[in-house]
């Protein structure tokens, strides 16, 4: 069997986590079900980065001892993973004892390996980032990463002989040019080994909170040379557990460290040189992604400008919120986090596109089959052959995606099925067809074949949206498959449906309305333990739940400032390049007016010429696609698909209704 071992940089601990860690671990852990879905023998590990300076700082300024507040915030990450529903296998802290032993024993390996050496360091260090920084290296005498301020520091220390690896690292790097994802990073890493390696210095002996160097205790491990090992900890390194020698070869070797470009020095340089002296070879590959950015800079505690993963989930739901960020943020660079970014691609891609692909699917086989999935015809047209091509080579180019951590063109290639799909509906008209018995092969072939696409679908966004991907089973009476097995035409008629339940229903709320929203309900926060289900949350903050919280009746002269009319419909065409629009010339009784209605998913303009409709007849006009439309047409939306309310063909224009 394959295995996988996938990693997320440890995250330290000197503030609560934000969007950027959670991002990380969401996309280590879409890739880690992903691998589990190929069948692959998966370890996945995140965890808190818990020494250094700043974090002693930190809990100065909270007045609280250190492994105290170590305790609260790396408890706060944890509950991260449960609130983002992340797979994790384990979950490190740096405090713990395996680890002591793991950043113990490798640091007597590369002593023994004659790479350690004692001196005095005297230069700049930025405790913002834990780096030691050259003079040369200053921009306008402050750090070159973050920009902050950097210190004086003057203090005994061991250093790494990081000059005896320069050539070892560069024949690395040539003889893996897949080493780090995306390649140009590599050839940024490459370029400053080339320039030449000066040594590192690796303890410190001016606070206490870090690792004690084996043999001199006056030295605290320098954090980098600490955390890094942490990977090799989880494994059982350096410690007696008779498994761990397996566990080491069998997961080592397959190794992908998911972190932020900012820290690509560390790991694919520092790291490998480090594992080359410890007689370990180096990580099979590092993936390296951009940053979140809001208001133009990097999100950053430091700067201010965070967002909390916790707000958005309250808002859109965690599955919603996990396909926002995977879509958004092609690998290796950097996006934008903006709430209207987020708004618009869940009424789009997730209410609009999925949403409905799944609810008109559902619904006609629950009205039109009773609820079982009909069998497929046995000779199918070209346009069913095509869309069942198109299902085969989505799966093929979707898994090639994900296998090469391109999630994001993962995602658009299963929204470019989706989209087909919708449209191979539309083409077919399954409620034009359901009219007419002699159709009916046509009919269930059609049905057929939406659900089988509709299963491919929910087990391709399986990894990024793992909630909704078991929604989706349910209704359709499916269990979860392997990506091995998907193609090569499962046929799963006869299944029976679960009942069809809203996805994600569109919010209708603007993102100022929705800001407002979460902050009149500040004072009950959702607990972190159960992250609400989008349906729910969406339909809350949509103010579409079932069962209005607070009492939202209206009075009697309310409903009567509505003026609903019968209608007739006296001509109808379709909306030029709108899918669900149609342009109605109805009588109101006392005049002649157009309407701009909804319903071409389940009308032609044909079938609705002569229909007496209910109308609300007093809304103030507004252009739908140019189109003026004066007034509302009545319909019951099930799933997805309007069912115009009509009144009796005898009653005559104008009727009022109560
Ligand atoms: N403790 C080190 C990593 C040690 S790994 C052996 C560290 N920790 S951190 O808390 O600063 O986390 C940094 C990581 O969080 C980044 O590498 C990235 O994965 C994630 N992000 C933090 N802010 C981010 C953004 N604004 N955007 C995207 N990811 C960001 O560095």
């Amino acid at each position: 069997m394959t295995s996988s071992y996938i990693t997320t940089p440890i995250y330290y601990i000197n503030a609560q986590p934000h969007i950027g860690h959670a991002y990380s671990t969401m996309l280590a852990d879409a890739i880690s079900r992903s691998r589990r879905l190929l069948g692959h023998d998966v370890f996945f590990l995140t965890g808190t980065d818990e020494h250094g300076q700043k974090v002693e700082r930190a809990a100065q300024k909270a007045g609280v001892p250190t492994p105290r507040f170590a305790d609260e915030v790396s408890a706060a990450f944890r509950q991260m993973c449960a609130d983002l529903s992340i797979s994790n296998d384990d979950f490190i802290r740096t405090t713990e004892p395996r680890h002591y032993a793991a950043a113990q024993e490798i640091w007597t390996r590369v002593q023994k390996a004659g790479d350690i050496y004692k001196g005095d360091y005297e230069g700049w260090y930025c405790t913002v980032d834990e780096i030691f920084v050259p003079e040369a290296q200053l921009v306008d005498g402050r750090c070159p990463n973050c920009g902050g301020k950097v210190e004086r520091v003057k203090e005994e220390s061991y250093y790494f002989r990081l000059s005896k690896y320069q050539q070892p690292l560069l024949d690395f790097y040539r003889d893996h040019p897949d080493f780090v994802q995306p390649a140009f990073r590599l050839n940024e890493v490459r370029a400053f080994v080339e320039a030449g390696l000066q040594d590192l210095s690796i303890s410190r002996t001016s606070f206490k909170w870090g690792v004690p160097v084996p043999g001199d205790p006056a030295h605290v491990m320098y954090v980098w040379f600490d955390a890094l090992t942490n990977y090799l900890t989880a494994l059982g390194f350096g410690s007696n557990a008779p498994d761990a020698d397996a566990r080491i070869t069998r997961y080592w070797p397959t190794v992908t460290h998911f972190i932020g470009k900012e820290i690509v020095r560390q790991h694919a340089l520092y790291w490998p040189a480090f594992l080359m002296s410890a007689g370990l070879p180096p990580p099979r590959r590092i993936v390296a992604h951009g940053f979140w950015l809001m208001g133009g800079a990097k999100m950053s505690k430091s700067l201010g400008n965070v967002a909390r993963y916790q707000d958005y989930v309250q808002v859109f739901g965690l599955d919603a919120l996990r396909y926002f960020v995977m879509r958004e943020m092609p690998l290796g660079q950097d996006a934008n986090f903006a709430d209207d970014g987020v708004l618009t691609r869940y009424n789009a891609d997730l209410a609009n596109d999925l949403g409905n692909l799944v609810s008109r699917t559902i619904t006609m086989i629950h009205r039109y089959c009773g609820g079982v999935v009909p069998a497929p015809a046995a000779a199918s047209q070209p346009l069913d052959a095509d869309l069942a091509e198109a299902v085969t080579g989505t799966i093929r180019s979707a898994v090639a995606d994900f296998e090469a951590h391109l999630v994001s063109q993962a995602l658009q290639t299963i929204w470019s099925l989706i989209g087909r799909v919708n449209k191979y509906i539309v083409e077919r008209e399954p409620w034009t067809l359901a009219k007419d018995p002699a159709r009916r092969p046509v009919l269930e072939t059609t049905l057929y074949h939406s659900a089988d696409a509709l299963r491919v679908i929910a087990a391709l966004i399986d990894p990024v949206m793992p909630h909704a991907s078991e929604r989706i089973r349910r209704m359709l009476g499916v269990e979860k498959e392997r990506w091995t097995g998907l193609s090569g035409g499962t046929r799963f008629e006869g299944a029976r449906l679960g009942e069809a339940e809203a996805l994600f229903p569109r919010i209708e709320k603007t993102v100022e309305e929705l800001r407002e929203n979460a902050m009149t309900n500040e004072s009950t926060p959702t607990p972190p333990s159960a992250a609400p289900l989008p349906a729910q949350t969406a339909a809350a903050a949509a103010g579409g739940s079932a069962v209005p919280a607070d009492d939202s009746r209206i009075t009697f002269d309310d409903f009567m400032k509505v003026d609903l009319r019968v209608a007739r419909v006296l001509a109808a065409e379709a909306v030029p390049k709108s899918k669900k629009l149609i342009k109605l010339r109805i009588d109101v009784g006392t005049e002649e007016r157009t309407i701009v209605a909804g319903i071409a998913e389940a009308y032609t303009p044909e079938q609705l010429v002569g229909r007496t409709i209910v109308v609300v007849a007093n809304l103030k006009p507004a252009k739908l696609m140019g189109i003026e439309s004066n007034g509302m047409v009545l319909a019951a939306t099930q799933e997805g698909l309007p069912s115009l309310l009509v009144a009796d063909p005898g009653i005559p224009p104008g009727t009022r209704v109560r």
